[in-house]
């Protein structure tokens, strides 16, 4: 079988993402044909190993799921995307890719690659309505259009997989 493009897929501690994520994004991901190159922050990882989802998101990709960045003199696991998915994205990792902020090797992969020539972005957040009131949340979600990101909100009772169709 040919490999697929790749698509560098991240997640963040978002609430479902534990029972939700490999069924609901990477699964069907994979499914469309994307070779999964999967980030995770250190607390969705916590998460997805508590659950098992870890072992089942292993197996859909030859790469590894990362979640720590490499030692020096280590190769770069995965490939450069062109595209990437950030989905769950929960409102703190969503604040810290619009300011540059990289604290972790989900916020620091995202950041690199956040208005690169070529490089499409589609950050899906799973976030509470009082986020929408806090002062600076419109900014970080206007900064990232102004990169070129489409953003969108996802449903904590619909399925996320829908998000998957705005890397078309
Ligand atoms: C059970 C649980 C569910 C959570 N769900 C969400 C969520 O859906 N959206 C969100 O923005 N934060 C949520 N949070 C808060 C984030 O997990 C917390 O802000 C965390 O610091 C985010 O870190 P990360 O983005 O680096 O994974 C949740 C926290 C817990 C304990």
């Amino acid at each position: 079988m040919t490999p697929g493009p790749v698509l560098g897929l991240v997640a963040s501690s978002c609430g479902g993402v534990e029972s939700r994520f490999v069924t609901e994004i990477a699964e069907p991901a994979a499914l469309r044909g994307w070779r999964l190159a999967v980030t995770l922050t250190p607390t969705a990882h916590r998460w997805l190993t508590t659950t098992g989802e870890l072992e089942r998101l292993r197996a859909l990709t030859g790469l590894d799921v990362r979640s720590e960045s490499r030692l020096p003199g280590e190769e770069r696991p995965h490939p450069d995307p062109e595209v990437f998915l950030f989905a769950p994205a929960s409102a703190g990792s969503v604040a810290k890719l619009a300011l540059g902020l990289a604290d972790n090797q989900a916020t620091t992969v995202l950041g690199d690659a956040l208005g690169e020539p070529g490089v499409r972005m589609v950050v899906g957040y799973q976030v509470r309505d009082s986020r929408f009131r806090h002062p600076a949340w419109q900014g970080h979600l206007d900064t990232l259009a102004s990169a070129g990101v489409t953003t969108s909100r996802l449903a904590v009772d619909r399925p996320w997989t829908g998000v998957l169709d705005l890397l078309e």
